[in-house]
């Protein structure tokens, strides 16, 4: 500890302007700094790994539900194609999640690079616009 946070939250960039969802996105940023934590820490079993990956992957999956329903009442135009990314970085974080299973009981850096660069793009890039399109407050 001690060390800044691998991926620190900033409103100015961040925000999509949907209190509910910001909220969950940086939930998913603590998470993601959580594990990254024991990851570098070194002294993380298997066992331990994978029950983070695990809760992870599963409030990605609720934030994925609740995001498509906030959409949905707002009548977003693009909820389709929301949804299509959204069952893509599932697969491709499934795919990890073997992998994961199949090595060594370490996580590869390169895991941190995908959630970290995942996470930011799809946040300003494709959640932002849902942002744009909400009623105003
Ligand atoms: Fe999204
Ligand atoms: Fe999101």
């Amino acid at each position: 500890m001690g060390e800044a946070a691998f991926f620190v939250w900033d409103p100015n960039t961040l925000s999509v302007h949907v209190d509910s969802m910001d909220g969950e996105h940086q939930k998913l940023i603590k998470m993601m700094n959580g594990l990254h934590e024991r990851h570098v820490a070194g002294d993380a079993d298997r066992a331990e790994l994978a029950r983070l990956l695990d809760e992870f992957a599963a409030f990605v999956v609720e934030h994925f539900t609740h995001e498509e329903r906030y959409m949905a009442s707002i009548d977003y135009p693009d909820l389709g194609k929301h949804k299509k990314v959204h069952e893509n970085l599932l697969e491709r974080f499934a795919t990890m999640r073997q992998e994961f299973d199949a090595g060594d009981g370490t996580l590869p850096d390169s895991l941190f690079q995908f959630l970290k660069f995942w996470l930011s793009a799809h946040i300003r890039g494709v959640d932002a616009k849902y942002g744009h399109h909400a009623p105003v407050r």
